[in-house]
C-alpha cells in the first residue's frame, strides 16, 4: 500500500531522508519513530504529494508520488504534527467545510460528518468552538477531518504528541480502531513504548536513515539477544539455587539482586524459553516465590537502536 525506494531529501548539503526503503502492506499499522529531526515529517510530506523528494521512488497504493498526486491524494488521509483550526467556527461548520473540499455534496455531508464525529468521540463537542478544545480533542478533530472521504491509507505525524495521558490513551484506543477497520496507517512518534503495542512493524528512524525495520519484538532482541528470568526462592535457599542454575547449560550466569532477595537469570545464547527453570528447582526441593521473564524496557530498545548499541 505504501512503498518507498531509496528516497532521499537533501536541503544544501543535510540529507533530510538517505535512501529511505520501506514497505506497508495492506492493513499494516507501522510505527516510525526517531528523534526530533531525524526525517518522519519529510517521509510523510512526500507520500503526501507535498514535497518532492531529491531523488528516490515512493508509491502510494500502486499510485506514484511523481505522476499520481491527485489519486493518492484521494486515497490517503494525512494529519500533519501542527495544523490550524480556524476561529469562529464550530466544530460541525469545520468538518463540513472539509467534506465541502472533498466535494462530499448535500445530505451526503451532514452524514459523514456526523459518523466521523462518532468515531472520534466528539458528537458531544459538535456545537463547540474549535478553538475552545483541548489538545486532545483539537487531535481528534484533526483526525476526524482526514476520515472524512473514507481513505484507505493514513499518515499520522506524532497524533499523541502533547496530549496529556488520559487523551494519549484515548488516541491510541482510535488508533487501534482505525486499525480494526482494516486502514494501513504510518505514523509517527519519537517514544517507541507509545506505539510498541498497537503497530505490526516498527521503523527507527535517525538522522535520515532507517536503523531498523521489522517487527516490536525483533527490535527488542536486536538490543538484548539474551532472554533475562527473575526468580526467588524460599528464603535462605537463594545460594542453593544460584549453584543449581548456574550448572545448568543453557543459563549464561546468575546474579543475585541482595536488596530484592531475587536472582537475575540470564539464558544462554539463542536460548529463548525458560521454562526449564521452575522444574529444576522444584525436583531439587526449592519452591519458587516468584518466576518471570524481565521485563524490557522500550525506551532502552529505543537508545539502543539509535545510539548504535546494538550488542
Ligand atoms: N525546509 C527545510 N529546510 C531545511 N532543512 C529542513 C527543512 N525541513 C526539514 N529540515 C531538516 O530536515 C531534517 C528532518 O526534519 P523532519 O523531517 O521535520 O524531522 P522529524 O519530523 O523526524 O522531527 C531536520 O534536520 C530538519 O532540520
Ligand atoms: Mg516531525
Amino acid at each position: 500500500m505504501i512503498e518507498t525506494r531509496d528516497l532521499t531529501k537533501m536541503y544544501g548539503d543535510l540529507y533530510a531522508l538517505n535512501r529511505l526503503t520501506l514497505k506497508l502492506e495492506r492493513g499494516d499499522v507501522y510505527g516510525f519513530i526517531g528523534p526530533n529531526g531525524a526525517g518522519k515529517t519529510t517521509t510523510m510530506r512526500i507520500l503526501a504529494t507535498l514535497l518532492n523528494p531529491t531523488w528516490g521512488e515512493a508509491t502510494v497504493c500502486g499510485y506514484s508520488i511523481y505522476n499520481n498526486a491527485q489519486e493518492i491524494r484521494r486515497l490517503m488521509g494525512y494529519m500533519p504534527d501542527f495544523f490550524g483550526v480556524y476561529d469562529d467556527m464550530k466544530v460541525t461548520e469545520y468538518l463540513e467545510f472539509f467534506a465541502a473540499a472533498y466535494r462530499i455534496q448535500g445530505p451526503e455531508r451532514r452524514r459523514k460528518v456526523d459518523q466521523v464525529l462518532d468515531l472520534v468521540d466528539l458528537g458531544y463537542k459538535r456545537d463547540a468552538l474549535v478553538t475552545s478544545l483541548s489538545r486532545g480533542m483539537t487531535q481528534r478533530l484533526g483526525l476526524a477531518r482526514v476520515l472524512l472521504h473514507e481513505p484507505q491509507v493514513l499518515l499520522l505525524d506524532e497524533p499523541a504528541s502533547g496530549l496529556d495521558p488520559r487523551a494519549r490513551i484515548e488516541m491510541r484506543g482510535l488508533l487501534k480502531e482505525l486499525r480494526n477497520m482494516g486502514k494501513t496507517i504510518l505514523v509517527s512518534s519519537h517514544i517507541l513504548p507509545e506505539l510498541a503495542d498497537i503497530c505490526n512493524k516498527i521503523g527507527i528512524i535517525e538522522r535520515g536513515k532507517l536503523e531498523f525495520d521489522g517487527d516490536v519484538q525483533t527490535a527488542i532482541r536486536k538490543v538484548r539477544q539474551h532472554t533475562v528470568y527473575l526468580v526467588t526462592v524460599g528464603e535462605g535457599k537463594n545460594a542453593a539455587a544460584r549453584e543449581l542454575l548456574e550448572a545448568h547449560l543453557d543459563i549464561l550466569k546468575v546474579e543475585a539482586r541482595e536488596e530484592e532477595e531475587c536472582l537475575r537469570v540470564t539464558l544462554s545464547d539463542s536460548v529463548h524459553d525458560g521454562s526449564f527453570i521452575p522444574e529444576l528447582l522444584l525436583q531439587n526441593g526449592l519452591r519458587l516465590k516468584m518466576f518471570k521473564e524481565e521485563e524490557i524496557d522500550l525506551e532502552d530498545v529505543f537508545m539502543g537502536i539509535t545510539k548504535g548499541i546494538t550488542n
